[in-house]
């Protein structure tokens, strides 16, 4: 038995979409979320930002004592999980790799779109994923850079929203994708209108149940477990105002938020430690 929490982290609120089926998944372990609001986007920034910042994030969540490290994030799974996991000492889940499965599995037509943030995409990582397992897949790549700030801002499902979508969509519908993963951890906040824009024989992809499922099983092979008769708890941390990431993640969360604590990452290492 291992009492350890579980650290999550993303750029801002749209790990909150994994945390959630983590919560599912795994209800006796206790969660530890950290949003780096005072930081987002990452997806706009380059790769040399996105490792420095991944290396203070995880070295906040070793303090607080965590057993496992889940990248609630796609673009600091693109820009640095291959790094990461080489320099620390604990299990690090990522979340393109669970994606791309998930979109071979759904495609009719080997036809994939994947939208995510430019240095998502510019990484080529889904496409390279896809390509791993199916090679005769055909893959239509889309950086979509407003679609974080709209998340952040709680912009869901409104007309802004909607004709941002209409135009960074339009090529990959008319080119007949099948298959659209959601390569962004915010993306799952724009269903409805992802949905709507893309039309009914699109089968949109959100990797964060099998994320879920995914860490869920490496806790029991690592015997990382916690007590049966724990209930679950979650702790969240941001390094913007807490006040309004309490307001923000409760709609992620759909339950009440009712912890939530500023944080200085800058003063965190940009070293692994
Ligand atoms: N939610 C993140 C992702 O999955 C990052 C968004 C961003 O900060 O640009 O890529």
């Amino acid at each position: 038995m291992n009492r350890k929490p579980i650290g999550v982290f993303d750029s801002g609120l749209g790990g909150l979409t994994v945390l959630k089926e983590l919560h599912k998944a795994l209800p006796n372990e206790d969660l530890i979320y950290f949003g780096d609001n005072g930081r987002t986007p990452y997806g706009t920034k380059s790769k040399e930002t996105v490792i420095k910042y991944t290396h203070q994030d995880i070295n906040f969540l070793l303090k607080q004592d965590v057993k496992m490290i889940v990248i609630a994030c796609n673009t600091v799974s693109a820009c640095s999980y291959d790094i990461v996991t080489k320099e620390y000492d604990i299990p690090i889940i990522e979340v393109v790799g669970p994606g791309a499965r998930a979109a071979v599995r759904n495609t009719r037509e080997k036809h994939i779109g994947v939208i995510a943030t430019p240095a998502t995409i510019g990484s080529g990582v889904y496409e390279k994923a896809i390509k791993d397992i199916l090679p005769d897949a055909v893959c239509s790549n889309k950086a979509c850079p407003m679609f974080v700030p709209l998340v952040e801002e709680g912009w869901w499902d409104n007309e802004i929203t909607e004709a941002v979508a209409e135009k960074y969509l339009g090529e990959m519908k008319q080119d007949g994708v099948d298959t659209l993963v959601l390569g962004c951890t915010h993306y799952p906040m724009l269903t409805k209108v992802l949905g709507r824009v893309m039309g009914d024989n699109v089968t949109l992809i959100n990797s964060a149940s099998v994320v879920a499922e995914e860490a869920a099983e490496k806790i029991k092979e690592m015997n990382l477990a916690n007590d049966k008769e724990h209930l679950g708890k979650i702790k969240y941390f941001t390094s913007d105002s807490a006040e309004k990431f309490k307001t923000l993640a409760v709609n992620f969360m759909n339950e009440e938020i009712d912890n939530a604590e500023k944080i200085y990452i800058e003063k965190e290492s940009v070293e692994a430690k």
